[in-house]
């Protein structure tokens, strides 16, 4: 069963399309990836899926029911929620102030709230930060901060937008394996896009690979590596071939 189907999308902004007739469909509990060069239009794909922009034309079906045209606290009412490429945590609120603002989106009670916050900062890791201003954390911590925070709010299916962006190896190895676990611990199914490839290669079950807006490759990581197309418009020749001994040795 399809958790999501995407049919058709297209987005302008003025005389620039963003999205072209975007369409792929995402399997109940699987790890998706979106990749592509910047400007490709990823950032807006996940703005027009979580309705936070409106479509030009198109369909995004969730769960069954048609999300397009829906506002964004509608759509993440019914269980998709997303992390932000660039993080802004509200106002100078601690860490787990921050994750239970995700929290009363499904415990009205502030006890309750605070309850299952606690439990997330358990499952990132994070619980030590508790009394910490997010805007003070070193970035990775901060990116901790906001996989948990869209977590907390208790989704079937979770965007994350370049959380290993500006990340040192060992943190990516880190963020890779708190994925991994969310992933497999709660069932969500996820959808990332990420420019570190050695992130997408280890997790995503299937890759969609965007350029100029347009879709123009899809399959599993194995598999878009090795297209010309990918190669010329995001890899470059002499990484392709790098991720695909990667790949090989794995
Ligand atoms: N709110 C917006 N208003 C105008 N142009 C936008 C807006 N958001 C994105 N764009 C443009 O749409 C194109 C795709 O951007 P984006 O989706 O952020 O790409 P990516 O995330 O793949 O780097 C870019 O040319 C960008 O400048
Ligand atoms: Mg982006």
């Amino acid at each position: 069963m399809y958790i999501l189907q995407v049919q058709n999308l297209s987005k302008s902004f003025g005389g620039l399309q963003a999205n072209r007739s975007i369409g792929f469909d995402v399997a109940q509990g699987e790890m998706l990836g979106v990749i592509g060069p910047n400007g490709a239009g990823k950032t807006t794909l996940f703005n027009c899926i979580a309705g936070v922009h409106q479509i030009d034309s198109g369909r995004v079906i969730f769960q069954g029911r048609r999300i397009s045209g829906m506002k964004s606290h509608e759509i993440a009412r019914l269980g998709l929620a997303r992390t932000f490429q660039i993080y802004v945590a509200s106002g100078d609120l601690n860490v787990k102030e921050n994750i239970m603002v995700g929290c009363f989106m499904r415990e009205r009670v502030r006890s309750a709230a605070a309850k299952a916050a606690d439990e997330t900062l358990g499952l990132f890791q994070i619980s030590h930060l508790a009394k910490n201003v997010v805007a003070e954390l070193p970035i990775a911590a901060q990116k901790r901060v906001a996989m948990a925070t869209a977590l907390a709010t208790g989704p079937r299916l979770l965007l994350l937008d370049e959380v290993a962006a500006g990340l040192n190896p060992n943190e990516v190895d880190e963020i890779t394996g708190l994925i991994r676990s969310i992933h497999a611990k709660l069932g969500v199914t996820i959808i990332l896009i990420e420019h570190v490839m050695e992130m997408v290669l280890n997790i995503c079950d299937r890759v969609i690979v965007l350029d100029y807006g347009e879709k123009i490759s899809e399959g599993t990581p194995r598999e878009v590596i090795r297209e010309p197309a990918v190669i010329k418009a995001y890899l470059g020749e002499r990484y392709a071939r790098q991720y695909l001994e990667q790949a090989e040795n794995r």
